[in-house]
């Protein structure tokens, strides 16, 4: 299953031999050219970027890198391998075959999961539009780019599937998929976290960090998927979704290092003095880790949901690594709910979302032990945390609800006082915004985060990554 880059549009699914496809994906190809140039990350349209290009999709040739410009990026699409006998693994179809097309009676509910999908990916490209200009190092800017391009990849994987598999309609959404822009007014992203701004590099390292985890933890839901073409363009696309949490685990590790230096060079954590030399003092950490957290858990949906219920029963969407549960068919069983009113017992398969939110929880938590045995290391007591899942929710069944980071119900009064201090403030960003400086010496990095441990494909971390 090698990719034929000698093709306009690189492939590993034959595109050669569908004319008709091959001829409206090039009619796209163009228009998506254009959003990229004008959306994207256009003012480095000239550099040379040490970028990571698929040359196949086995272990080998998944990561084949080289200096490019990022308009000559190869775009492409990319399935994984099948599985061969390959059955559906949960719901009402449990252990019938596969399906090569789209079921008729499923076109709809198929066809707004992938356009959903599908929005993000472009979504994010546009949020980080102008970050390139106050980047830390080469090495740091390389990995946006890195990240922008292959987002791009995943819309063209989106596309695809309209494309092929849901003709007029498909291709209409296509087109929708470059007409929305993230914080439109007019004609916004569908997902409300993706209409926020990036401005900072630290909301970069927390949106790659929680915000690209909801990512994955979609794609290995939609990996399951009946529907036998979106789980494998699921599948590759979750390899390339690894190296975006790298960057935010990385990202947030090396602020906290950095912080910690300053914190014992001073031998104080006042936040005043650590922000007097330069560094992001751990309670702003906190606050911005908040914001993230809590925005990118509402991604998952209301906690009880037809919608998920249907899509589990359907063969569509089921947890991610379906098969560490011993029942697929979930027709019975009962979730315990916690809501303001307490406990409620609700259908499994209605409560598929706050399944599937529970997961990501914790893979959550694990950065952020990492973080914090950072910060025991160094001998200081400050500890961050993931805030309650019924903090600061915008939807499901704690929406609104005055609760503190811990979890506990206060007066709506103390609440409204006190949540400027759990939520980055307008000083707050104007801090991190002041601390931006773009440092594009090779080998240099800015005063406010550490170097990496190492650089990319093994090269040393004072490599040239981007070439302006
Ligand atoms: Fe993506
Ligand atoms: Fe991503």
């Amino acid at each position: 299953m090698t990719i034929d880059y000698s093709e306009r549009i690189p492939n590993n699914v034959d595109l050669a031999n569908d004319r008709a496809l091959q001829r409206a994906l090039e009619h796209w190809q163009p228009k998506f050219q254009d959003w990229w140039g004008e959306m994207g990350p256009n003012d480095f349209s000239g550099a040379d970027v040490y970028l990571r290009t698929a040359v196949g999709v086995d272990a080998q040739g998944w990561a084949s890198y080289g200096a490019v410009k990022m308009p000559d990026y190869r775009w492409g699409i990319f399935l994984a391998e099948p599985v061969p006998e390959r059955t559906i693994g949960f719901g009402d179809h449990f252990g019938q075959p596969v399906w090569q097309q789209v079921p008729g009676d499923l076109r709809s509910q198929f066809r707004r999961i992938i356009v959903t999908q599908g929005d993000t990916e472009p979504a994010s490209v546009e949020q980080q539009h102008l970050l390139g200009h106050t980047c830390p190092s080469l090495y740091d800017l390389r990995n946006l780019f890195q990240v922008n391009v292959e987002e791009g990849r995943h819309l063209w994987a989106m596309v695809y599937l309209l494309h092929a598999y849901f003709g007029r309609d498909g291709r209409e959404e296509a087109e929708g998929l470059l007409a929305r822009h993230s914080g439109d007014p007019d004609n916004p992203r569908i997902l409300e976290t993706f209409n926020q701004p990036i401005s900072d590099w630290l909301s970069f390292f927390m949106f790659t960090y929680f915000t690209d985890r909801d990512g994955k933890f979609q794609l290995k839901s939609l990996a399951e998927s009946g529907f036998d073409p979106l789980s494998r363009t699921c599948r590759f696309m979750l390899t390339e979704e690894a190296h975006h949490m790298f960057v935010g685990e990385t990202g947030v590790g090396r602020v906290v290092k950095r912080t910690l230096e300053v914190m014992k060079e001073l031998g104080t954590d006042d936040p005043d003095k650590v922000r007097g030399h330069g560094a992001i003092d751990l309670p702003t950490l906190q606050r911005y880790l908040n914001f993230w957290f809590t925005s990118s858990m509402d991604l998952f949906g209301s906690e009880v949901s037809s919608n998920a219920a249907s899509s589990f029963a359907n063969g569509i969407k089921a947890r991610p690594d379906e098969n560490q549960y011993a029942d697929h068919l979930c027709s019975e069983a009962q979730f315990e709910l916690e809501t303001p009113q307490g406990k409620e017992s609700v259908s499994l398969r209605n409560a598929m979302n706050e399944v599937l939110r529970g997961s990501y929880v914790k893979d959550c938590q694990i950065g952020v032990k990492r973080w914090n045995m950072q910060i025991q290391r160094a001998g200081f007591d400050f500890r961050l945390a993931l805030p309650s899942a019924r903090f600061h929710r915008s939807i499901g069944v704690w929406v609104n609800t005055p609760v503190d980071p811990a979890g506990q119900l206060l007066p709506r009064e103390q609440y409204d006082r006190q949540l400027p201090e759990w939520l980055p403030s307008d000083a707050d960003q104007a801090f991190v915004r002041s601390v931006m400086q773009r440092i594009v010496q090779p080998g240099k990095i800015a005063g406010w985060i550490a170097p990496p441990d190492r650089g990319i494909n093994n090269l040393p971390v004072e490599y040239e990554y981007v070439r302006l």
